[in-house]
């Protein structure tokens, strides 16, 4: 039986596939490469190049493969994008996870996992944020993701479908050898954005905002390793196929780190002076947030090995100065 793994060419999802191949799972990988990349993807999964929203193709994958149960990542995620946006979001986002329930459905696929996000909470009401706080989203983004989850109740209700929605907060890092890592055109993340100022790629970082409400006024977000990210999705996996029912679980360290804090620690791991500049506030962005995540480390028996975030800058670090250009350096 294989795991089929939907978006296994972008960021999180190629540490995903590499962590099964480990493990000696079957992988199938299904991705439309709009924002991924097929060197991303272990040589060792199958790989089948489309569309979620495509029922004729997805059809085709489930019927010519095994698939005991899905992973699934095929989402956009930038914040600022989707305000803009939003139909985009909705439409491949919230479109897709429809017709991959379809195909789960008519196939007897009864186990997905679920990449969701903190961008569920909107404001948060309380720091930590706990899985059972409001979920009242300020962006198209976290609202598309939150229409994911309740969409995959009413299936668990209906079919039986069981699913783990993991609500990530901000992931970083890339796999410690250096193979992969997180290359996005145009970049947006804080992490890669430093390093890349770090690598001589851009003049200088813009912090946006310092009039937060936090200690040192700049936004305060919990940074998780995206291998420890991929164990937790493993852990789900087996999880759903102990027979358990569905779950939402936060993926955070519970530590909070400032975006001065950050660009403070990458100038200690790169050695690399790093110019900043604070720049006006970029819309939709809450003051904190923080994950609550004892419910993973409990119920899923969930354990990161990173719990630095210099360690997690320091493994991003050895993916961007070994390939500046991201996937073409692999090519
Ligand atoms: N930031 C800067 N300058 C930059 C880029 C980012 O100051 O050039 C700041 C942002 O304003 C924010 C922080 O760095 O304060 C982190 O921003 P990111 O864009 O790296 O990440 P976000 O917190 O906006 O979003 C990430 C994921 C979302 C997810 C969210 C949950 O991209 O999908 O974490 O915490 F919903």
């Amino acid at each position: 039986m294989s795991i089929l793994v939907a978006g296994g060419a972008g960021y999180i999802g190629s540490h995903m596939v590499a962590r099964l191949i480990e493990q000696g799972q079957s992988v199938v990988v299904v991705d439309n490469l709009s924002t991924g990349h097929k060197d991303a993807i272990d040589s060792k999964a199958k790989f089948y190049e489309g569309d979620v929203r495509d029922h004729k193709f997805l059809d085709g994958v489930f019927t010519a493969e095994p698939i005991e149960a899905v992973v699934h990542f095929a989402a956009f995620s930038v914040v600022p994008e989707s305000m803009e946006k939003p139909l985009k979001y909705f439409d491949n986002n919230t479109g897709g996870m429809i017709t991959l329930l379809e195909v789960m459905r008519d196939h007897n696929v009864k186990r997905i996992v679920f990449s969701s996000t903190a961008a569920t909470y909107g404001i948060p009401t309380s720091i930590p944020i706990k899985e059972t706080d409001p979920q009242i989203p300020i962006n198209p983004y976290g609202e598309s993701k939150l229409l994911m989850e309740k969409i995959m109740h009413w299936t668990d209700v209906a079919y039986g479908i069981k699913f783990v929605a993991l609500r990530y907060f901000n992931v970083a890092g890339a796999k410690p050898d250096g193979s992969i890592g997180e290359d996005h055109g145009p970049e947006t993340h804080l992490v890669p954005i430093i390093l890349q100022v770090a690598q001589g790629k851009r003049d200088e970082l813009s912090i946006f905002g310092d009039d937060y409400d936090t200690p040192d006024g700049t936004n305060v977000r919990d940074y998780v390793h995206v291998m420890d990210l991929a164990d937790a999705h493993i852990l789900a996996l087996e999880y759903l196929a102990k027979g358990n029912d569905s779950q939402a679980f936060n993926l955070g360290s519970s530590t909070g780190f400032s975006n001065k804090q950050m660009l403070e620690a990458a100038r200690e791991v790169t050695g690399k002076p790093i110019p900043a500049k604070v720049a006006p506030r970029r819309p939709g962005d809450p003051d904190s947030l923080v994950a609550a995540s004892d419910k993973a480390r409990d119920v899923l028996g969930w354990k990161p090995q990173f719990d630095d975030v210099h360690d997690i800058i320091k493994t991003a670090w050895k993916w961007h100065s070994t390939h500046p250009n991201g996937y073409n350096d692999r090519k």
